[in-house]
């Protein structure tokens, strides 16, 4: 028989080469085609963020400038997806509609499901970085019963998403810079992470040959999970729960018990057994987002600041090598902006489509790529011949 290795959750598979982002687990270190994050989130801004993964270099200003264009150039979408969203119910999960209308986008835009055609790959990726926005917004306007609001090409991508969520026909809204900086910051934090569960997922679906809109859907319906991209929601809703810094050692020591399925949501890392370096940049956003909006003595904040502490100084937590991740932080900020907490996952998924895409095109690129089809050890009957039912 064939001998197989055996690697379940891939904790020691490299699935593919790949010249996109870098993590260093140990040194709590990423980068994104050689820069680190930090510098990324403090100095560059999300679409420059997306070029740098799409393309491998820092743009031009020229560059920039045109790339930019062609983003917002598509920021619409078919006036008959309107319709589709009418047909999930009210109560529908966001990440539900965006899963949905991503992969109905390919019955949208035929136009740009070549793989084979790098031009239409192109427009496909443009497309996505430049709809997702609107595809989110409208998922949180369709759940709140407020009419769609259309995307402003007049302001910057995190301005125009926060005006169509947040902005309504009766008034003016007017963004704040200091929130859209954040935004921004928090969709920088989130574009890519090598090969993560949803990413990983994207590559799979993609290997098939597969079109990139129904590639991206599956990678939305992955990070749906709260071990992944859904631990945003669980962590704030976790925060929420403890309530009080005083039941804080109550949930340590639930998470610490064995016999108990709690866990410290928003704290491990499958690569990193050193701090999230972008759990770092989250929380000094946290600070600021919160001092602005005259709430920094937010008690779901406090409660947050208190864990943290009361966690890294656990043996449990210093010997298993956990520490906070990217969504410790952001959900306090997410909802400080007005955000219920079944939008945070979305709002991840939108900021990870560019990973995802530059993924993906950096697959269809490989020649070495083949459709991903892994191996199993079967451990079920051996052969046996069929019995009719009446003999059972
Ligand atoms: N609270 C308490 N114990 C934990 C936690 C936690 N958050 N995370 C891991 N452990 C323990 C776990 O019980 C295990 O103990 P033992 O070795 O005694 O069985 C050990 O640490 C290793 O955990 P694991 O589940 O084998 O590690 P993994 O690499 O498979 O899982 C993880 C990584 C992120 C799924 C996990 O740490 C977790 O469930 N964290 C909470 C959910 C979360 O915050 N997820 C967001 C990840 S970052 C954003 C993203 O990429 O989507």
């Amino acid at each position: 028989a064939d001998v197989f290795t055996f690697d379940p959750g891939f904790t020691s598979t490299a699935s593919c080469e790949s010249a996109i982002t870098f993590i260093d687990g140990g040194k709590g270190e990423l980068l994104h085609r050689g820069y680190p994050i930090d510098q990324l989130a403090a100095k560059s801004h999300y679409l420059e963020v997306c070029y740098l993964l799409l393309y491998g270099e820092l743009p031009s200003a020229a560059q920039l400038e045109d790339f930019e264009g062609r983003v917002t150039k598509h920021t619409m979408l078919h006036e008959q997806m309107m319709n589709f969203y009418r047909g999930f119910r009210r109560d529908a999960h966001p990440m539900a509609i965006v899963c949905g209308v991503m992969g109905a986008m390919s019955a949208f835009y035929q136009d740009s499901t070549d793989i084979n055609d790098p031009w239409q790959r192109e427009v496909a990726s443009i497309r996505m970085i430049a709809k997702v926005p609107t595809v989110t917004a409208w998922a949180y306007k369709y759940s709140i019963g407020q009419p769609f609001v259309y995307p402003d090409n007049n302001l910057d991508y995190a301005s125009n998403f926060l005006r169509m969520c947040f902005a309504v026909p009766a008034e003016e809204y007017v963004v704040d810079p200091i929130l859209a900086r954040a935004m921004d910051r928090i969709f920088t934090l989130h574009a890519d992470h090598e090969q993560n569960a949803s990413t990983s997922t994207v590559r799979l679906a993609g290997s098939s040959g597969a079109n990139p809109f129904a590639c991206i859907a599956a990678g939305v319906a992955c990070l749906w999970g709260p071990a992944h991209g859904g631990a945003n929601q669980a962590c704030l809703e976790m925060l929420q729960e403890i309530g009080s810094v005083d039941r804080i050692p109550e949930f340590i020591a639930r998470a610490k018990d064995k016999n108990d399925p709690f866990r410290l949501m928003g704290f491990g890392h499958r690569v990193y057994k050193n701090f999230d370096p972008r759990a770092k940049v989250m929380k000094e956003s946290a600070d600021e987002v919160l001092e602005l909006l005259g709430v920094e003595n937010n008690p779901v904040l406090q409660v947050a600041k208190e864990l943290e502490k009361q966690a890294l100084a656990d043996p449990y937590f210093a010997e298993k090598k956990l520490f906070p991740n990217v969504d410790f932080y952001s959900g306090i900020i997410l909802e400080a902006m007005g955000f219920p907490t079944s939008m945070f996952t979305p709002i991840f998924a939108l900021s990870r489509t560019v990973g995802w895409i530059s993924q993906w095109k950096e697959m269809i690129g490989d020649e070495k790529q083949k459709i991903g089809r892994p191996r199993q050890l079967y451990t079920g009957a051996a052969y046996r011949d069929y019995v009719n039912v009446e003999d059972r």
